[in-house]
């Protein structure tokens, strides 16, 4: 006889799908959002009947094979298209805002730093919660980078300095506090500057961790052979457009024998390789691999919601192997997350024995190259 799930379970299993419903409806408005952008550009019409007509035409098939009643099919895209409409119109009003599209590649970089410091300053506050309560897969990867992390200051013979390279609220050096006799930590961003060096105020450990505001492309405020453990994690190296500048200036400031690890995010990375996936994954950021940038929801002083874009280039295991074997310097190199960063996120919610797998499986892939980050670590001999 049929076991029936009982109403909670249910209730449970149509809560994920609708979830997953108004995820899927995201992306179409980000996609709309892009078309958008493409009509005015080409100044082409927003509104385009024949297609429209042609594509509800095309659902109803879809939903009499699949047995959904077509009227409820070519009403839900019916209304997904006038939202589209609508978005494209709001668009069209605020083109004259918009005029200061960059016009050179240096000029777009920079809009780009600019970004960084308006979503620091909007994020400062509440970024440790939300990598706190983060996605599945980022959770793994931080976990996974921990450890690696804590093998890497393991081997060291010497722990007097400890740099933290885009440091934000000072996760990390926090993390390693009691490893290290001193710990520095830079940012770009004042905000996040200011609030690590609160946070270390109120944990005692402002005489030992300090923080300070640096934009890292000028160099490392450092004098030679000073420092034991370099680290940029989180894929930060792929942040800052002249890493080979930033690798330059760690292997100055580091001590022969001192250590390092850099997190970059992986051009070859299985999630990238679908160009572009309908669903959330359970990665916190993924990155915009044909415009190099990151592409981050954000709500503004109005809480409009928003996409913010910020610098982020993705590397090949190849490309990061060269920026360290061509200073003469040997590095062991690993991928993750692979599996965790192409599923949806929901799929993960409240199921422990799903979450163990995947971790089991990312991480006998990690020699595999398809990880979504690339963690490189070597020493300075
Ligand atoms: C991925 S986040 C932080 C990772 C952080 N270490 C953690 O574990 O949470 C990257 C940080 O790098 C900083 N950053 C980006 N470009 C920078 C630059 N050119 N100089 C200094 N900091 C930079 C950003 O402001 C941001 O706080």
């Amino acid at each position: 006889m049929e076991k029936l799930l009982n109403l909670e379970e249910l209730g449970s299993r149509l809560a994920t799908v609708d979830t997953m419903i108004m995820q899927l409806v995201m992306r179409r408005m980000e996609l709309a959002e892009q078309v958008g952008k493409y009509k005015r550009r080409k100044r082409e019409r927003i509104f385009r009947a024949d297609i429209e007509d042609r594509r509800i035409d095309a659902i109803r098939k879809w939903a009499s094979v699949h047995g959904l009643n077509q009227h409820l099919a070519e009403s839900i895209l019916y209304a997904l298209i006038n939202e589209s409409c609508k978005l494209q119109m709001v668009q069209l009003q605020e083109e004259a805002l918009e005029s200061d599209e960059p016009q050179s590649e240096d000029q777009w970089y920079k809009k780009l730093k600019r970004n960084l410091l308006v979503l620091t300053e909007r994020w400062y506050t509440t970024y440790d919660a939300s990598y706190e309560n983060s996605y599945f897969a980022t959770k793994a990867y931080l976990q996974y980078e921990h450890e690696l992390l804590t093998r890497e200051i393991q081997k060291l013979t010497d722990t007097e300095l400890m740099l933290d390279l885009g440091c934000a609220t000072g996760r990390i050096a926090f993390q390693f506090h009691d490893t290290f006799a001193r710990i520095v930590g830079y940012d770009i961003s004042q905000h996040m500057q200011t609030h690590a060096n609160g946070l270390a105020m109120n944990r005692s450990l402002d005489s030992k961790i300090i923080f300070e505001c640096v934009d890292l492309e000028d160099g490392i405020p450092m004098p030679d052979a000073s420092t034991s453990f370099v680290v940029m994690n989180l894929g930060t190296a792929s942040d800052v457009r002249s890493i080979g500048k930033v690798v330059d200036e760690t292997l100055r400031v580091l001590k022969h024998g001192g250590r390092f690890l850099f997190s970059f995010y992986n051009r070859d990375a299985l999630a990238y390789r679908w160009e572009f996936l309908p669903w959330e994954t359970g990665l916190a950021a993924s990155i915009n691999i044909h415009r190099d940038s990151l592409d981050v929801h954000s709500r503004d002083e109005d809480s409009k919601e928003e996409i913010i874009h910020v610098y982020a280039r993705a590397y090949t295991r190849d490309e990061v192997t060269s920026l360290f074997t061509l200073r003469g310097v040997d590095v062991s190199l690993v991928t993750y997350p692979t599996v965790s960063a192409i599923l949806p996120h929901e799929l993960f919610i409240n199921q422990p024995d799903v979450q163990e797998s995947v971790i089991a499986i990312d991480e006998a892939l990690v020699d595999s190259s398809m990880g979504a980050y690339i963690i490189v670590s070597g020493q300075k001999v």
